[in-house]
């Protein structure tokens, strides 16, 4: 047998997850959803979540990865078998791929956009653009299949590029260029913000806090959004964490990578908000927010069209660090379950995920609202698509929280996260109550809110998932 896989510097699988953590969620995502929720009482309740739910579900699902040194689906029935588990708690590997897959296609699908408002910023074509010719071009964008797929498709295969070349020549090589470079041009663009915007209102719009402002519906996408943003849940993180050095900490790894996310997202956040509040414009936007409102705030705004071409190259680089992510589980999948070439493995998963992703593309114009094959269940196929992966990530970590706090036995996870007691014991009651609770809590409140017929089904998985992490804790004691 080979020795396992590792990653060149003890430092790589930092620069990788931070690489993964920080991406569209950060820097699209963040923005439109803290704009629609009322801006401080969202934040507040997102950050708590990274620190009592995001951060302790992030070590566990590293600790699965480094414990199991294999791609997620394999690594989870390594796992079982080797402590003895019912084999259930494998479906925490199938559900991050089956999630990975999804997010990919439409993660694509959105990073397109940025390839085409860079062409547009830096082209000047927007230049001295007013509002309405502006919201058309993105509607133009949109209503266009061939426009979509043209960057759907050059987004997707740049990611597999990266991946087929190796973990080493590819996935390291590449961060370890891209990420300073993105971090440098986020500077940029906030200096940027700061000088030509408003920052006290972007301030004041962030860090203000009226929890009255936030809906049920608001907790949730929270929720929602602490797992995207640091990549839990769906085997992206384990991935990488089968590649970590022996020697790095886990709970310093993580918590600096949730701190780094964090604050991307927030100056991200001041930066764009800066702008939109400079030019009078409105946060509650959408996801139109990075798409129309922004690009409205660079139209006229000195040097516009530079920073804001500039700009959506940071949005590129950071999807791209992010995307990758999202093959390497699937690919190292195939390259060990059915000893496929890399290129081979990754050729399929962005194939299947290209095809997918045209669920997306015609969402916004073939199958368009209005058309009969819009509504899917009430939902554009995006929407539904989004949806999925909304209720998989967080109960896919949920499900990496039962098992490292109940399944693994206490040596296993000390030996991996050579830490002190107290620590430990912190860890593992946010891993064995907190999160758990805070999920299924979230869960029954907002689903009635949401679509009725999902508390069954939510409900019952999360009652096997109970019922199997007992009857393994019962097993254990015996
Ligand atoms: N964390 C990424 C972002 O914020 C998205 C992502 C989710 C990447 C899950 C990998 C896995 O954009």
């Amino acid at each position: 047998m080979s020795s396992p896989k590792i990653w060149t510097h003890k430092g790589t699988f930092l620069l990788a997850a931070v690489g993964s953590a920080v991406g569209l969620g950060n820097l699209w995502r963040f923005p439109y959803l803290t704009g629609e929720n009322g801006g401080g009482a969202f934040i507040l309740v997102y950050a708590l979540t990274i620190a009592l739910v995001g951060i302790p579900i992030l070590i566990a699902e590293t600790l699965l990865g480094r414990a199991s040194r294999k791609s997620p689906i394999m690594g989870m029935q390594y796992l079982t078998e080797s402590h003895n588990t019912s084999r259930n708690w494998r479906a925490i590997g199938w559900m991050g791929a089956f999630a990975a897959f999804i997010i990919l296609s439409f993660y694509s699908v959105i990073a397109g956009w940025a390839i085409h408002y860079t062409g547009l910023m830096f082209s000047g074509s927007l230049v001295g653009a007013d509002a309405a010719t502006i919201g058309e071009s993105f509607g133009d964008l949109l209503a266009s299949p061939g426009l979509l797929l043209t960057y759907h498709t050059l987004f997707i295969l740049a990611s597999g590029l990266i991946v087929g070349m190796g973990i080493h020549k590819g996935i390291e090589n590449g961060l370890r260029f891209m990420m300073p470079a993105l971090f440098v041009i986020l500077l940029i663009v906030l200096g940027y913000g700061v000088v030509a915007g408003d920052v006290g209102a972007a301030m004041s719009f962030l860090f203000t806090f009226n929890l009255s402002d936030l809906s049920l519906e608001g907790w949730l996408q929270a929720m929602g959004q602490s797992f995207f943003t640091l990549s839990l849940g769906m085997g992206a993180i384990m991935a990488y964490g089968a590649y970590m050095s022996s020697e790095a900490s886990l709970t310093r790894t993580a918590i600096s990578i949730a701190f780094v996310d964090t604050a991307i997202a927030l100056l991200a956040g001041i930066a764009i908000f800066s702008l939109v509040f400079g030019s009078g414009l409105e946060a509650g936007q959408g996801p139109g927010l990075m798409f129309v409102t922004l690009p409205i705030a660079f139209a006229e705004l000195p040097a516009g069209w530079l920073i804001g071409g500039v700009f959506f190259i940071l949005v590129i680089g950071a999807a791209i660090t992010s995307s990758i992510s999202l093959v390497e589980p699937v690919a190292a999948y195939l390259v060990e379950r059915f000893g496929l070439s890399r290129p081979i493995a990754v050729t399929l998963m962005i194939t299947f995920c290209w095809l997918l992703g045209l669920l997306t593309v015609f969402s916004f114009n073939y199958w368009s609202e209005g058309t009969i094959t819009h509504d899917w269940f009430g939902r554009s196929p995006f929407d539904v698509l989004e949806f999925i992966t909304n209720i998989l990530m967080p109960l896919g970590g949920l499900l990496i929280a039962l098992f490292a706090g109940w399944a693994l036995s206490r040596e296993e996870v000390l030996r991996e996260m050579s830490t002190n007691d107290t620590w430990f014991e912190c860890w593992q009651f946010l891993v064995r109550f907190v999160a758990p609770t805070a999920v299924a809590f979230v869960f029954l409140r907002t689903m009635p809110q949401i679509d009725g017929y999902l508390i069954p089904a939510v409900g019952s998985v999360l009652l096997i998932g109970a019922f199997t992490a007992g009857r393994t804790f019962i097993q254990r004691q015996s």
